[in-house]
């Protein structure tokens, strides 16, 4: 009986006997069933490895928990790629892959070997990958590790690495991922430094010097942060690292740095640090989100370690050639990186003149409150949605953003005034 008024149900007091089996006539509405089940999530998670629930209607399971990371358009485009040419169709705006063409170069080498590409192993660590990264970056190829997007990397490294019992220091707002990551999948204790709509949603740094006295295990930063676009720059970050316990370890998320400066990454100081590590991806910066190539830079000593954690041919033959070639395209790259500063001042006034607040990034994206003539941010979404715009609804990236929250990728100049056209068009405004 105890079993299963834990879960909800309720007595009616009606009994039947057959032979020494006594039957009860127990109740519960679904809805309270689900509610309650959510207290055995860790019987649920046993449970799911053998038996299929997630057709049950209501019923928690596991994929219901991982983070939302937009790329809503897959379901206009269709995500068996039989209809691959409505992606024309559509803005996608809702993600951050680059606005350009990865360079020339890259793409040549692929279509050189593309059937090549697909079907042979590649070298099992990227072991060129590395040292080509390493050379353009100024570090020993021995404090370089490469994953399959920084994704690859956070689940790989990070997990690796924090434990149940170790206490971390997030931001709030920040990229959603982590605090999956920490909570969700490893039960780390987490913190969060909240930053403020009224500050620019910019780091105290007095607050986050301050914080360090709890004796975090790790603090993990996204500089520039997403989805505000906010950068503290190196020095100071350099500074404030300096002043933390010995034993508090950086986790640096530069995804975004190049959007700022290369002078500004921290990649020089993880390689001869023992307690920094620093992740960038290749997604956002070298238009390289379809083949999935990522590094993390740190101490060889702490490389060596993950390493041992790493699967083999983490990053695929296509992905280990990209990224070569895009490393001996710097140039192109850098001209993109300028453009973008352009193209987004340009969508920020555009937004501006609309009645939008738009917080002043410096990234790929610009992070807006919604005019107050708008509807909320999940029906705005919806109704530019209706028109082929893709953008996200980042209300739930943090605990401070409001309802009226919005994050709009930077795309080339006419795709922006297009952007301009529908958002005016679809929310009524100006
Ligand atoms: C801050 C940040 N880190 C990491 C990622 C993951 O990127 P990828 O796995 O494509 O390298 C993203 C993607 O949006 C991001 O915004």
């Amino acid at each position: 009986m105890n079993l299963y008024e834990r879960v909800g149900l309720q007595s009616h007091g009606l009994h039947a006997q057959a032979g020494d089996v006594t039957y009860e006539l127990m109740s519960a509405e679904v809805e309270s069933l689900c509610s309650h089940l959510s207290k055995f999530s860790r019987l649920i998670q046993r449970f799911e490895r053998s038996v299929d629930i997630a057709g049950i209607p209501g019923m928690p399971h596991e994929s219901e928990s991982a983070c939302f990371h937009g790329g809503a358009f897959w379901e206009v485009i269709g995500d068996t790629f039989e209809t691959l040419e409505r992606r024309e169709s559509i803005i996608s705006a809702d993600v951050l892959d680059a606005w350009f063409e990865p360079a020339p170069a890259v793409v040549q080498a692929l279509e050189r070997c593309l059937s090549f590409a697909l079907k042979t192993s590649p070298p099992t660590a990227g072991e060129g990958m590395r040292h080509v990264i390493a050379r353009a970056r100024g570090v020993s190829k021995n404090s370089i590790l490469t994953g399959a997007g920084s994704s690859n990397l956070i689940f790989t490294a990070l997990r690796g690495w924090v434990t149940p019992s170790s206490r971390v220091l997030i931001l709030d707002p920040m990229y959603d991922e982590y605090a999956h990551v920490l909570e969700q999948v490893i039960g780390a204790r987490v913190d969060r430094l909240r930053l403020s709509r009224t500050h620019g949603y910019q780091i105290d740094r007095q607050q986050l010097r301050d914080s360090f006295s709890r004796g975090y295990d790790w603090v993990i930063l996204v500089n520039p942060n997403s989805p505000t676009g906010r950068h503290l720059p190196r020095h100071q970050l350099e500074h404030l690292m300096a002043e933390a316990p010995k034993a508090t370890r950086f986790w640096i998320d530069e995804t975004y740095v190049d959007y700022v400066s290369e002078e500004q990454s921290l990649e020089v100081h993880a390689a001869t640090s023992s307690n920094v590590v620093v992740v960038k991806s290749m997604s956002k910066a070298y238009a390289l989100s379809g083949v999935r190539a990522a590094y993390l830079c740190a101490s060889p000593g702490l490389v060596r370690e993950t390493l041992r954690w790493s699967p083999p041919w983490a990053v695929s033959l296509p992905g280990q050639i990209a990224a070569c070639k895009a490393f001996a395209s710097l140039d192109y790259y850098r001209a993109r990186w300028r453009e973008t500063a352009i193209l987004r001042g340009e969508l920020q006034a555009g937004l501006e003149a609309q009645g939008w607040d738009v917080v002043p990034g410096c990234a790929n994206f610009l992070l807006c409150h919604l005019p107050r003539s708008a509807p909320d941010a999940e029906e705005s979404v919806a109704k530019v949605r209706a028109r082929g715009l893709f953008i996200r609804d980042v209300t739930s990236m943090g605990t401070g953003l409001g309802k009226r929250a919005v994050r709009i990728a930077v795309k080339d100049r006419g795709t922006n005034q297009q952007v301009l056209d529908i958002l005016s068009s679809a929310l009524g405004l100006g």
